[in-house]
């Protein structure tokens, strides 16, 4: 006979053993999968006598979202019903029953998740894996991040960094030798900028730059 549990205080040797089935928790140690079931809302066992043969966990604040996790069951005993009453156990619980949206995440299971009402959603997940951080360093990704952000500002105004913050502190109103005192240089290194301004972006005069530069987004207002 197959029985459901919500404890969470049995040996996570099983559990172990349960996720070497799938590929998403191969590896994963009897002590972190201790820590993991301390500190889940709602854990949903399947066993068969002693025997751990389906899973399914819950992460929620009880009332407006509640993200269900590592639903798997036993290949034996695929195909007979056990998925689905984890699944509706979860979603029926009684304290559960406030939560506006349940979300989980799925590879290619949509099929038996539309079977219980769920469906896709056009919102993209994103994610944030530590193993891929490590791999590329965080401040290597940060970097990679900015160098991006800088070269799309640069393609689409095809300005310079520092002609887009003469340009900024023009549309401030501050004259060539204000804003050559501010950066540091020469008035006439602005008037570079400015002559080099009004050439990349096809305006006669200050006001046009100004309008032009407003229109791309290159700065958000004037004054
Ligand atoms: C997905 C999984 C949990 C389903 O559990 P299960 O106990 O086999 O499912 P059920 O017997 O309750 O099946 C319910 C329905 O879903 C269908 N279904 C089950 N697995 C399916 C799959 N992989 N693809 C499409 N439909 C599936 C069944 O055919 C059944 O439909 P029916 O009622 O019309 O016959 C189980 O196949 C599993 O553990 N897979 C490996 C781990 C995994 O990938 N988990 C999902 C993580 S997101």
């Amino acid at each position: 006979m197959i029985r459901f549990s919500e404890r969470k205080d049995f040996d996570p040797a099983h559990l172990v053993q349960l996720y070497e089935r799938a590929p998403w928790a191969k590896g994963r140690t009897a002590e972190e999968t201790r820590r993991m079931l301390e500190n889940t809302d709602l854990a949903l066992s399947a066993w068969e006598g002693e025997r751990l043969i389906g899973f399914g966990r819950v992460l929620t604040d009880y009332v407006y979202r509640a993200s269900i996790w590592d639903v798997i069951v036993d290949p034996a005993y695929q195909g007979q019903d056990i998925g689905t009453q984890i699944m509706e156990r979860i979603l029926h619980h009684p304290d559960l029953k406030r939560v506006e949206l349940f979300w989980l995440c799925t590879r290619d299971k949509q099929a038996f998740y539309e079977k219980l009402g769920f469906s896709a959603n056009e919102q993209t997940g994103m994610v944030w894996a530590r193993a891929k951080q490590a791999r590329f360093g965080v401040t290597t990704l940060r970097n990679k991040a900015r160098k991006a952000t800088k070269k799309r500002v640069l393609k689409g105004s095809r300005a310079t960094a520092r002609e887009l913050q003469v340009l900024r502190l023009i549309a401030t109103g501050l004259r060539s030798y204000e804003i050559a005192a501010q950066l540091k240089i020469s008035p006439l290194t602005v008037k570079g900028y400015w002559t080099n301004l009004l050439r990349r972006l096809d305006a006669r005069n200050v006001v046009e730059l100004l309008g032009l530069a407003l229109k791309k987004k290159l700065i958000r207002k004037i004054g």
